[in-house]
């Protein structure tokens, strides 16, 4: 448990220095804005029950007590708050603080075949360890292999369900993945797909695509996956220039069919304030004609081209091939998937598939987190 040194009152802020080392800041307004006392959070949900007009714009203590646990601060206004070591250490604004918050993303490439983030499935309906271990995993890679599902139709929607909420789309609560004579998508043919994200085209864009496979007895139809984020960082040490284009500048994606007329814009490549890739959204089936001022387009496709090399090196690439039973869960904004060529006329393959919300998936693992220990 964290512990407190000392204390120093600055002008705008309260400088904490930990028992353990080290100094953080902390702004009067930001600690006023987060009192835990019963007259600013509801005790019963921990809801703020003032407005931010309602805090005094440059709140300042006219008294700080301290002990090793706990700062008490009485504020001009007269309110009271106290603050605990261990909550305070838990929101440390410090630059390593806030680096040891972040998630713990790996990237990965063509290696993680010998190590990869899997389960199977029986294990994780019977064991919320084994479950967390899933999560956590998926939210590491970006991707998870489940394995021992049964092989039955419907299954893909049932694992969708019970890791998270399946999101309904024009093409149902699940699609098959089958080669189709007259398909509306080049998903729905035997032809290879290269790396992609789904769905590009909706608002917001699918989070988790799940593909489970029911049969794989055509030749090819093998699956790639490639780390769009490891990619994006490939790009952005290589070709800076080319890596600021494609995280400036939106491109569309279209899906029309008898009954659809769906479009999207965004950037190839999504950044935080801080710069570090928080989206890949990639393509080529469903990009519409660019609509930019015309000086930017060349760049535009060198630095997009460059991309696409990127994505396509064999040392980005997982190879696999699905069996009855495999279920592919993968981030879409993130895990990008294809396929190689299949022979439908040699044999069957369908897969089915669906999309999952990512924030349900992610509440599912801290709440696991929560209780395994
Ligand atoms: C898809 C897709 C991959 C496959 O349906 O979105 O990319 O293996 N399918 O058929
Ligand atoms: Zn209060
Ligand atoms: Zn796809």
């Amino acid at each position: 448990m964290k512990m407190i040194e000392r204390i120093e009152q600055q002008d705008e802020a309260l400088i904490v220095a930990w028992k353990a080392g080290g100094e953080s800041r902390f702004p009067y307004l930001w600690l006023r804005d987060n009192c835990r006392c019963s007259r600013c959070r509801d005790p019963r949900n921990g809801q703020r029950l003032f407005d931010a007009l309602d805090l005094p714009a440059e709140p300042r203590p006219t008294l700080v007590v301290l002990d090793a646990s706990v700062i008490a601060i009485r504020w001009q206004e007269g309110h009271e708050s106290r603050y605990a070591a261990a909550w305070l250490a838990a929101h440390d604004l410090s630059p390593a603080a806030r680096a040891r918050r972040r998630p713990d993303l790996r990237l990965w490439g063509a290696e993680i075949a010998n190590d990869l983030p899997r389960a199977d499935w029986p294990a994780v309906l019977a064991d919320p360890a084994i479950e967390l271990h899933l999560l956590e995993g998926l939210a590491r890679y970006g991707f998870a292999l489940l394995q021992q599902v049964p092989v039955e139709e419907g299954q893909v929607a049932a694992v969708g369900d019970r890791l998270g909420h399946v999101r309904v789309t024009n093409y149902g609560r699940l699609f098959d993945v089958v080669s189709l004579p007259n398909p509306n998508n080049l998903a729905f043919t035997a032809v290879g797909l290269s790396v992609h994200t789904d769905n590009p085209y909706r608002d917001p864009t699918p989070g988790l695509q799940l593909l489970h496979c029911l049969e794989c007895g055509a030749p090819g139809g093998d699956t790639v996956l490639v780390d769009g984020f490891r990619a994006a960082e490939e790009l952005r040490q290589r070709h800076p220039e080319d890596f600021a284009i494609l995280a400036r500048l939106p491109l569309s994606f279209h899906f029309a069919d008898a009954d659809a007329d769906l479009k999207a814009s965004t950037p190839v490549i999504s950044t935080d304030f801080e710069g570090r890739v928080t989206a890949v959204h990639f393509n080529n089936r469903s990009m519409t004609a660019l609509d930019l001022p015309e000086a930017e387009i060349l760049p535009w496709y060198r630095a997009y081209r460059r991309f696409a090399a990127i994505l396509r090196e064999p040392a980005s690439e997982l190879r696999l091939r699905l069996a009855p039973g495999d279920l592919i869960i993968m981030e879409n904004n993130r895990a990008l998937h294809g396929r190689t060529a299949f022979d439908p006329n040699l044999g069957r393959r369908h897969l089915q598939g669906c999309y999952v919300d990512k924030d349900g998936v992610e509440s599912r693992r801290r709440v696991l987190q929560r209780s395994v220990a």
